[in-house]
This record gives structure tokens, sequence and C-alpha cells, in this order.
């Protein structure tokens, strides 16, 4: 399955969330493809702090420049899952990305302005020539953490009445231990597998990596 995590907005956690769930989709023994589309190579460059570390599972992080979209179907051919994190300054890498996902998976910070981002992203995925099955997933990233702070509760609110997406109801929340783990070059869950921010994110992702859905995959690739 070809899950690109894309959104329009710049900073909102594609890198973050894209790196996270690699980790943790090797330490299920998936057989996973990653892909760095940004010409920025952010996920690139955590995979090789990673390797200075010797951290294990390594990532072997792909950033093709040519025949992109034969290279993503040819990775999900020969692995599980392929993954693959984007960013909006090579916008046509993106766009092919997009074109040949199962699933995209977008994170929104909770605010209005990063709403309207993901309406404007959802109306060009639209005009795309994107597969007819194409799921579209939403969630809420760097929520707030305090009860008081209504902006999270509200986004979410707002993000379930948009037509044609499915919202993830496990977010991430605003949490330092998510930036370090990061400049780290360690998953969440290595680096602070008791902290909130670590249960927050299995959390997350077992729900858009179901066991169900995970087996059924693994069998037919048998
Ligand atoms: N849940 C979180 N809590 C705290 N910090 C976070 C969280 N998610 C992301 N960040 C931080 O926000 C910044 C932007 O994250 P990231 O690089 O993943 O975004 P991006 O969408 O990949 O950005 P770009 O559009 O530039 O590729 C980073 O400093 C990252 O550590
Ligand atoms: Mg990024």
């Amino acid at each position: 399955m070809i899950t690109v995590i894309g959104s329009l907005k710049g900073g909102s956690g594609k890198s973050t969330t894209s790196f996270n769930l690699a980790v943790w989709l090797l330490t299920q023994n998936f057989t996973t493809a990653i892909f760095d589309l940004d010409p920025q190579q952010t996920l690139a460059d955590t995979a090789e702090c990673r390797a200075e570390d010797n951290q294990q599972p390594a990532l072997k992080v792909l950033s093709p420049r040519t025949r992109v979209q034969e290279k993503l179907i040819e990775a999900n051919k020969t692995h599980t899952e392929v993954l693959v994190d984007i960013g909006n300054s090579n916008m046509s890498a993106a766009k092919t990305a997009y074109k040949v996902a199962d699933r995209i998976v977008i994170p929104v910070l909770p605010s209005q302005s990063d709403v309207w981002s993901l309406q404007r992203f959802l109306k060009i995925l639209d005009l795309l020539d994107t597969r007819p099955n194409l799921e579209i997933i939403v969630f809420v990233n760097r929520a707030d953490t305090h009860h008081a702070v209504k902006e999270t509760r509200e986004t979410l609110i707002v993000l379930k009445q948009l037509p044609g997406i499915t919202v993830v109801t496990k977010l991430l929340s605003q949490r330092l231990g998510f930036r370090r783990s990061f400049s780290e070059g360690m998953a969440i869950f290595e680096l602070d597998p008791r902290g909130k921010a670590a249960a927050e994110f299995l959390f997350f992702a077992h729900a858009l990596y179901p066991r169900r859905r995970r087996t059924k995959k693994a069998s037919k690739k048998k």
C-alpha cells in the first residue's frame, strides 16, 4: 500500500510523521520502502543521523529524481508498505506521488488558516488524476495539551464536517519530545518509550495501520 504523507502547508509535521511511521513499520517487521521526495531531504538527513549512531532498524531512504512514478509502483510490488514524504518545493514530484497513492495522510495544525489550507489542498487533489479509491486521511498534529485551549477541539469539529475525508481522532500533541527525537534520529517510542508522546504516537500508528488490514495485506504478498 502506498501511503503519502502530504499537505500544502509547510511545517505541518509531514517529515516528523513519516520518520516515526517508517521506524515503527520496520519494527513491526513490514518490508517498507521509504521515499523522501522533498528537495530539503529532511527525512534522508534524519536517517543519516540514525545511521551515524548505528541505530537499528536502519532506514534506507530513497530519493529518485527520475521515473519517480515507476519506482513507487515497483516498490509497492516488492514491499508490504510504501511510505512517501513529500515537500512542496518539488510540486511535480509531490503530484506524481499523489497520483499513485492508495492513501494520502494529511497533518493539520489546529488553526483556521490550516483548515483553509487543507480545503485548498483537497481541491487540488480533486483536479488530479488520482486513483479512484484514493483514501484521504486527516489528523491534527501539534494539538494543544492544555484543556482550556479550544482550538484543537474546534478544528476537529470542522474537520469532521468536511466531505470525502476520514478524520483520525488519535491526534499528536505539541510535545518537545517529537522535535528532540527527530533531531536525534530516533523515533519517539525509542527515545522516550514511556512518555506521553510515544503513547500518542503508537495509538496513532495503530489507527493508521490496523492489525486486520496489515495481516490481510501481508498474507496477500505471500
Ligand atoms: N507534534 C509535534 N510536537 C512538537 N513539534 C513538532 C511536532 N510535529 C512536528 N514538530 C516540529 O515542527 C517542525 C516542522 O516539522 P516537520 O519538519 O515534520 O514538518 P514538514 O511538514 O515536514 O515541513 P516541510 O513542509 O518544511 O517539509 C519541526 O521542527 C518538528 O520537530
Ligand atoms: Mg518535511
